[in-house]
């Protein structure tokens, strides 16, 4: 896709200035193609790129950026060197017992409690409460010969979760959305904090009006009853990592989502092709989230010093390990920046590697295979709105569709 296909105005800096101080923020990734141009030109130049003003950051520092898949591989397999503690120095992690920034052996212990809970065979029993719910969002339009399914990509992930899952209001989810979307990517610190706090006391709110009643066997269960060590996680733990589920699980897949609508309603020739052949959606769905899903960066803070692929890092350095270049590194994956519906052998880091791989995989691939299932059998022949265009977010960790206005055939589709 080009700047030209999503409205994006023509670059302002060229791949090569971009890669010598990559910015995520920086107006010219508006656009789904250029990115991974400045991606490319990041990977020819070695193994660590740089960044001043890195996405995420608590440090307030620049960080290095790994961009080739071998070396992002080989950081988050070593979390004794690259901690996932973003103050491995402090007796204590910044933000609590939380999931994300703790390392092991309490990490582990963590994942331990919340691990059964999404487990395949869990997930698998709620394919037909997805099915239905997707179909819901569906039926609101499906009269009309057009809708926007970016409506579908963002809204059916978060009812999912909320209520399938963690056990929260239904009606909570947009908020929910706007605070998380607000806490990652406006655009000053003290906006960003507010969000997070606001976000924070909602769910804290959320909680304890849960606690009066009875138990449910639900996520935010699982947190309050939690043991690690003998001890129970103190409340104000059960409430951040309520927060980083709420944060992590719904903006990447409905980025995801989107993204992948986006591409079948421009790719006629390969939407099609999964209506013909629907046994290719596991692959097509793996290889979206390879080409389009993957998280831009994720941080790692040196905990010693280490050297890797030439480069010394030294205590307390920060590094962003970049799973959406990995992704694309032509070392590894043949036709890298082709997405290819039915690839095989596709070891893509999307959903991570090593201690910290992503807790919500089974989750996100069900809603991704789901929706794409339901939008492919039921409006046959989407593609893009002549008359509304596309608006698509470049600039945050996740990259996807905020509205992806479609038509279809209505005399075809298929009607609940
Ligand atoms: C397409 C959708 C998704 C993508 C691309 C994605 C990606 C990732 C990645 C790359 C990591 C590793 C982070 C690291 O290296 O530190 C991760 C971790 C995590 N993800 Fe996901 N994720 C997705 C959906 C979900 C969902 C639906 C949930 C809901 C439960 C979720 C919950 C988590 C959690 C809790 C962690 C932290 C695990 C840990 O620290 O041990 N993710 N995710």
């Amino acid at each position: 896709m080009t700047a030209a296909d999503t409205g994006a105005a023509s670059p302002a800096r060229s791949p090569e200035e971009h890669a010598r101080n990559w910015d995520l923020h920086h107006e010219d990734f508006n656009d789904d193609g250029f990115l991974y141009d400045v991606y490319a030109v990041m990977r020819g130049r070695g193994a660590f790129a740089y960044t001043d003003n890195p996405f995420l950051s608590t440090m307030g520092t620049g960080a290095w950026v790994a961009v080739r898949y071998r070396d992002c591989y080989r950081i988050v397999q070593d979390w004794e060197h690259f901690s996932s503690n973003t103050t491995p120095d402090a007796a204590e992690a910044l933000g609590g017992d939380l999931l994300i920034t703790l390392d092991p052996p309490r990490q582990q212990k963590f994942r331990k409690v919340v691990n059964p809970y999404f487990s395949p065979a869990r997930m698998k029993a709620l394919r037909p409460q997805i099915r239905a719910e997707t179909d819901r969002l569906i039926d609101e339009f499906i009269a009309t010969g057009r809708g926007d399914l970016a409506q579908v990509a963002w809204r059916q992930p978060g009812i999912v979760f909320f209520k399938y899952v963690l056990g929260l209001p239904v009606e909570d989810v947009p908020l929910c959305l706007e605070l998380t979307d607000t806490a990652l990517n406006a655009a000053t610190e003290e906006q960003r904090l507010s969000a997070w706090g606001g976000l924070y006391q909602h769910l804290h709110d959320t909680v304890t009006a849960r606690m009066q009643g009875s138990p449910r066997d639900d996520m935010i269960d699982v947190l309050l009853a939690a043991e690690i060590d003998g001890e129970r996680l103190p409340f104000n733990d059960v409430v951040a990592n309520a927060m980083l589920l709420v944060q992590a699980g719904l903006e990447t897949t409905a980025s995801a989502m989107s993204w992948s609508f986006h591409y079948l309603a421009t790719h006629p020739d390969d939407r099609d092709r999964l209506v013909r052949e629907p046994e290719l959606l596991p692959r097509a769905v793996e290889e979206f989230i390879r080409f389009g899903g993957s998280i831009h960066g994720i941080p790692r803070t040196v905990a010693k010093d280490v050297e890797l692929a030439g480069h010394t890092f030294r205590r307390g350095d920060a590094v962003l390990v970049n799973y959406a270049s990995a992704n694309r590194d032509e070392e590894v994956f043949v036709d890298a920046h082709r997405c290819v519906i039915d690839r095989r052998d596709n070891r893509h880091l999307g959903f991570g590697a090593g201690v910290h791989r992503c807790l919500g995989s089974n989750l996100a691939r069900l809603e991704l295979h789901v929706g794409l299932e339901q939008v492919l059998t039921r409006l046959r022949g989407f593609e893009p709105d002549p008359s509304r265009p596309a608006v698509f977010k470049g600039n945050s960790i996740t990259r996807g569709f905020r509205s992806l206005p479609v038509v279809f055939d209505r005399d075809q589709a298929s009607v609940t």
